[in-house]
């Protein structure tokens, strides 16, 4: 029999006075069928609880407390690994408005599809409803959310990346508007049956966006973005479509600081696909020949950027965590990272060491002689060798409270937003893109985002290496047309005054024999700061045929072993290589279609002169 639930049954604390969000609640109740309701308060000790909960369910391992105090690991189904993008859609009314990036059916069609999926779906489980704000509480640009869902492991994550709880709710009111979320591992548990330690379906998952009503729904995965609804389908896909109609940029792009030694603050935007490094640039430590240089972090993955009064864009960071890739994070690569992984952290994938507590390939020059893999199994170097098995899985990652970063930004919770001088666009690519250039102007910067590309990492579930168009780092993120997301950077970049300037970067190219031509990491200062001076004004730039770039004495080279030779092999812009590269953009704008603006057609096509004709 099916349990009718109402507006009176849902549970909810007496101070809820929401009426519409305790029917909502009351509606996917009656639908999905939870033996439980629970209402988040985001307390500590609720998160304590519900932890000690998936401690003893199996979910979670406890790290040992005197290495990692208060941090769990947690290993999912072999499965259920990362972003299904193949299985993530846009359900706007019109084909046309998803655009072709985007996996299109009919919403009504969608609707059917998930009634079925989620009628009785969290049979034996509880339902959890979550409310929580994306960006500080109170914040104009802020905008609140509310998840249901059935995974504790969900809740806890939540608790870490966004504002949570009580404070969500009483900022609700008796009539807030919210997104609603509605997730399931899509597990339902018999009366009786033994959970799985990582309940998920791998038989059916739909990660499914509703652009016009503003509703996400997420079926059959307890991973990351697809779980976790706040981060990439609320803050990106959806929040890129109500910025689109409010004239505001939703954005997949860290935010951080560049202070002088005198006090003189520099805040850039960049974005990066998937797993391309935003986490370490966006903490990044300056060589030693900076002395009294300081990056800052205000936020490591998503940013919400609005016009200002005074002509100006502001940015805040809607997440409150961070949700980092393991691999490759060190003491080496990212210091910062570190320190903000020494607490309080939710690891998932990772290797599981003899004395309880985590390791990841890149963590330490050499592996540990024993440990448990992400698997559950025996693991040595010899069995990774041999089974060529990884510790870690690549998708491997960390759930950390970006307040615990030494690096924070004083201002990375300032309603109001930091003021963005600079945008900067990297991809992933091995070859082809110069290390750094600068667009002439807004319109050709928007053009070089558009025309992004980058090689595929674990991040997603697919192929990887291969390269793909990412236009601002955004492929995967956008709720509505690519054409028309470029049109709105166009008109948004109007009215702004002065316009931040525009860069490309590739810390990405390889040489002959493979290897990788920049340092990275720290060096990266060595281009962020000459993007602060030229903000400033205080630098020159050279002319190349895609716009401005330094000349080798324009960069601080003081610790670095880069030649001019090499210097110039890294900037370097190919005749034969740029010129195939501009038929692939070419090609792409045609599988855009239409809603291409013609400014960015122009472009292109003033590019490809100019090319041609520099080169001859
Ligand atoms: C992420 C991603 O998790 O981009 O941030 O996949
Ligand atoms: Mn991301």
């Amino acid at each position: 029999m099916t349990t009718i639930f109402t507006s009176d049954t849902v549970g909810a604390h007496p101070s809820v006075r929401h009426r519409q969000l305790k029917a909502w609640v009351a509606e996917i109740a009656t639908l999905t069928q939870p033996d439980r309701i629970y209402w988040a308060d985001g307390s500590q000790d609720e998160y304590d609880r519900i932890c000690a909960e998936m401690v003893a369910t199996g979910t979670l391992i406890r790290l040992n407390p005197a290495k990692r105090p208060n941090s769990y690991l947690a290993w999912s189904d072999p499965s259920d690994v990362a972003r299904v993008e193949d299985r993530t859609f846009v359900c706007s009314a019109s084909r046309l408005d998803a655009g072709p990036t985007n996996n299109w059916i009919d919403p009504e069609q969608m609707r059917v599809t998930l009634n079925e999926l989620f009628s009785g779906c969290m049979r034996g489980r509880t339902l959890y409803v979550i409310a929580f704000s994306m960006g500080p509480l109170g914040s104009a640009i802020s905008h609140i959310g509310v998840e249901i869902t059935d995974s504790p492991y969900v809740l806890a994550n939540m608790r870490i990346m966004t504002r949570m709880g009580s404070a969500a709710l009483d900022a609700l009111g008796s009539d807030g508007r919210f997104v609603p979320c509605v997730h399931s591992v899509g597990a339902p548990l018999e009366s009786g049956a033994k959970d799985s330690c990582w309940p998920c379906n791998s038989a059916q998952k739909y990660i499914v966006q509703f652009p016009e009503t503003r509703e996400i729904w997420s079926f059959g995965s307890g991973y990351g973005g697809n779980a976790l609804l706040g981060k990439k389908c609320f803050a990106l896909r959806i929040a890129s479509t109500m910025a689109r109609d409010e004239g505001w940029l939703a954005e997949h792009m860290l935010i951080l600081g560049v202070e002088s030694p005198e006090g003189e603050k520099t805040y850039v935007a960049a974005a990066f696909p998937s797993a391309c490094g935003k986490t370490n640039l966006a903490m990044l430590i300056p060589p030693r020949i900076f002395a009294g240089w300081r990056v800052t972090t205000v936020g490591d993955d998503i940013a919400w950027i609005k016009p200002g009064e005074d002509g100006r864009l502001y940015a805040i960071n809607p997440e409150a965590g961070f949700f980092g890739v393991a691999p490759g994070t060190s003491e080496t690569t990212n210091p910062n990272a570190m320190a903000t992984l020494k607490a309080n952290v939710i690891f998932t994938n990772v290797a599981l060491t003899d004395d309880g507590d985590v390791w990841w390939e890149g963590l330490t020059p050499t592996a540990p002689e024993h440990l448990i893999d992400w698997t559950g199994q025996e693991w040595t170097p010899e069995i990774g060798a041999r089974m060529n098995r990884k510790a870690a899985h690549p998708n491997s990652r960390f759930t950390a409270p970006a307040a615990q970063c030494p690096s924070i930004d004083p201002c990375w919770e300032d309603p109001v937003g930091v003021p963005i001088s600079a945008f900067i666009f990297g991809g992933r690519r091995a070859d082809t893109v110069p290390l750094i250039v600068e667009s002439r102007h807004w319109n050709g910067g928007v053009y070089l985002a558009s025309t992004l590309g980058s090689e595929t990492t674990a991040a997603a579930q697919g192929q990887q290496g291969v390269v793909r168009r990412d236009p601002f780092a955004m492929l995967p993120f956008c709720g509505y047309h690519m054409g028309d997301y470029f049109k709105h950077w166009l008109q948004v970049g109007k009215d702004l005054n002065p316009k931040p300037l525009i860069y490309c970067v590739n810390w990405f190219r390889r040489d002959e024999s493979g290897q990788f031509m920049w340092p990275g990491f720290g060096d990266n200062m060595r281009i962020l700061k000459w993007i602060v001076d030229r903000v400033r004004g205080r630098v020159g730039a050279k002319e190349t045929p895609l716009g401005l770039a330094p000349t080798y004495e324009d960069i601080e080279w003081d610790g670095c072993a880069i030649t001019a030779e090499r210097f110039a092999r890294l900037t370097r812009v190919d005749r034969l290589e740029w010129q195939r590269e501009l038929e692939l953009q070419a090609k792409w704008f045609e599988e855009l279609g239409q809603r291409v603006p013609l400014a960015l057609v122009l472009n292109h096509d003033s590019l490809e002169t100019r090319i041609t004709d520099a080169m001859a």
